[in-house]
């Protein structure tokens, strides 16, 4: 396991822009072997753009804000910038190059997905997006910003969900999440 790690001792939580000294460097990732979360088939990652090139959250999961499912982005959205943006290092340029690669054959990347509840439960994203903010992912889905690969690190556990509606005053009726 080789990770280097080179975060600014202000490393960034929010996603405001910050001044150049105080920005948050992805680190370099030599061995992906060791990161927590589904191998993806194209290694995208957040900590990349959300953490160091501060695209925000809502750039690419726009639906978050208007629909149950926030959705991943199409191929359409990438080339907005991979038309122009090939990668500085070696590595980045590989994994854009499936980017582009996927793009002209038209083939979609088959994503993994990482957060699933069963099929019994109802979680609509807009509500607690409405209700949370914008920035409130980070409650549910921790630092995404900071991480390379994405991984689960809330439980989804009806507990879970029960405690913050219990903090918030939001109803518990068993048929509010329940079909
Ligand atoms: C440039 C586009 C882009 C931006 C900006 C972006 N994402 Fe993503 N997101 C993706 C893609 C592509 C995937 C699917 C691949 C993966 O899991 O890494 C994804 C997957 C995810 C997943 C896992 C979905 C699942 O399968 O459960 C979460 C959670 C997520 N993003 C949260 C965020 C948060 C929070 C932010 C802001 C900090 C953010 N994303 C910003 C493109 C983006
Ligand atoms: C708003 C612009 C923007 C969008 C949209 C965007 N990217 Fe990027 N992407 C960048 C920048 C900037 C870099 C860093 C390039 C460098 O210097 O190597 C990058 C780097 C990458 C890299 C190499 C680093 C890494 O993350 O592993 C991959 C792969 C990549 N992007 C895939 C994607 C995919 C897939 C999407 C769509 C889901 C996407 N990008 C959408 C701007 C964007
Ligand atoms: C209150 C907790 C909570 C908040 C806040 C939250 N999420 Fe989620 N997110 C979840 C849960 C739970 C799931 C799984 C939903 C399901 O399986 O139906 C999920 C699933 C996802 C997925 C995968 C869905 C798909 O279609 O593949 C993405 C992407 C995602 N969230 C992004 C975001 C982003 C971006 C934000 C902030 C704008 C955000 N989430 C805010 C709890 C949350
Ligand atoms: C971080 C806190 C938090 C977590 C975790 C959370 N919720 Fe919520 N939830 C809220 C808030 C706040 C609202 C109120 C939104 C509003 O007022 O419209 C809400 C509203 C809802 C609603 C709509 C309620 C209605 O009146 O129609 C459903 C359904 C729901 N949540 C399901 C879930 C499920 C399922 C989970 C777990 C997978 C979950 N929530 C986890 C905070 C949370
Ligand atoms: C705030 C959302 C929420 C509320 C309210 C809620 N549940 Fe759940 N429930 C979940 C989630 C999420 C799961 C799936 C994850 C799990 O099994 O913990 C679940 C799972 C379950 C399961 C399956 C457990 C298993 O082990 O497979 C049962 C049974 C259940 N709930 C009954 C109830 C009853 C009865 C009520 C009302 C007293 C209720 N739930 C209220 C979110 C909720």
């Amino acid at each position: 396991m080789v990770l280097i790690l080179a975060l600014p001792p202000a490393a960034l939580n929010g996603q405001q822009a910050q001044p150049a000294s105080s920005r948050y460097t992805a680190p370099v990732i030599t061995d992906t072997s060791s990161l927590k979360g589904p191998r993806q088939p194209i290694f995208f990652r957040h900590d990349v753009h959300t953490g160091q090139d501060q695209i925000p959250c809502m750039y690419c999961h726009y639906s978050a804000a208007i629909s149950s499912e926030p959705g991943i982005p199409a191929l359409q959205t990438c080339m907005g910038c991979h038309q122009l943006i090939g990668g500085g290092p070696p590595s980045h340029q590989a994994e854009i190059k499936k980017v582009r690669d996927a793009w002209r054959e038209r083939k979609a990347p088959e994503w993994i997905r990482i957060h699933a509840l069963p099929g019994f439960v109802r979680f609509p994203h807009m509500r607690h997006i409405k209700a949370l903010g914008t920035q409130a992912c980070v409650t549910c889905h921790g630092d995404v910003q900071k991480m390379a690969q994405v991984s689960q690190v809330s439980t989804l556990r009806m507990g879970w969900c029960v405690r913050c509606h219990v903090k918030n005053n939001v109803t518990r009726d068993c048929s509010v999440c329940h079909y």
